[in-house]
């Protein structure tokens, strides 16, 4: 089991190379099939800081989420399953996401309205930032997510550093609270087995 391990290792390096681990400023990054390729799969939804008003309020709701990327490499699309729990119940909802490559946005069209975010990768490649609007210092939001709720102090620590990096403040943090997930049990594992089934094929 090591080598398949080594080698995502190694293919991984160049995405995080064009990287300055330490300067978490928000600078475009373009996205290539490399960064697509490690987005595919199951992440969690750690927190977020948002100054935008309708941003905030909706993260207000969330007591904890996860969700799956599934991205389409020639369409510059990802098909997104989201399973958030609200209001002590579980949401499933599922949406397309469509890829910018060349300013590293991701964007989601809601009625006439498409919100983008700008993906940042962080030095810890088991995590990974969305920032919005981060040219609007009113507006402005940056939310976190990780491949396990378990988050370390190191993973969160990056995260606050880059919110402090865009000029919010730690207080301005929302965090989730896995102990409050409800959609877990209920994941839809026979749809899900079927994408990756398709996936498969040739
Ligand atoms: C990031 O780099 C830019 C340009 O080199 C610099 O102006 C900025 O202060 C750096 N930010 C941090 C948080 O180090
Ligand atoms: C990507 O989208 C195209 C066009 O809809 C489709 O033919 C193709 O099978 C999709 N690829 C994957 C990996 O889902
Ligand atoms: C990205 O992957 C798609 C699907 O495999 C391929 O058609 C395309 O040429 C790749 N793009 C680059 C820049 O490698
Ligand atoms: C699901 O997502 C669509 C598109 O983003 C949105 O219009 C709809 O309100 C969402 N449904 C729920 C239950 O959140
Ligand atoms: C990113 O690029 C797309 C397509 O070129 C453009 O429509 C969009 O406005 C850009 N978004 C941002 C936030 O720069």
């Amino acid at each position: 089991m090591a080598l398949p391990w080594i080698l995502t290792v190694l293919s991984l390096l160049p995405l995080f190379e064009a990287q300055n681990p330490a300067n978490v400023s928000i600078t475009a990054m373009p996205i290539t099939n490399a960064t697509l390729n490690w987005l595919a799969g199951k992440w969690f939804y750690i927190g977020s800081a948002f100054r935008n008003p309708e941003y905030k309020q909706a993260a207000e709701q969330i007591q904890a989420a996860f969700f799956y990327f599934y991205p389409n490499l020639t369409e510059d699309t990802i098909l997104l399953r989201e399973y958030q729990t609200m209001e002590d119940r579980c949401v499933y909802n599922s949406s397309q996401l469509r890829v910018q490559r060349k300013n590293g946005t991701l964007s989601k069209l809601e009625g006439d309205k498409e919100h983008f975010a700008h993906l940042k990768l962080l030095e810890d490649p088991r995590s990974f930032m969305l920032a919005f609007q981060p040219e609007d210092e009113k507006n402005l939001g940056l939310s976190f997510y990780a491949d396990s709720p378990d988050v370390s102090q190191e993973q969160i620590g990056e995260f606050q550093k880059a919110v402090i990096s865009v000029g919010m403040k730690k207080s301005e943090i929302m965090y989730t609270d896995w102990k409050k997930d409800l959609c877990g049990p209920l994941q839809r594992q026979p749809e899900l087995r079927e994408m990756k089934a398709e996936e498969e094929k040739p």
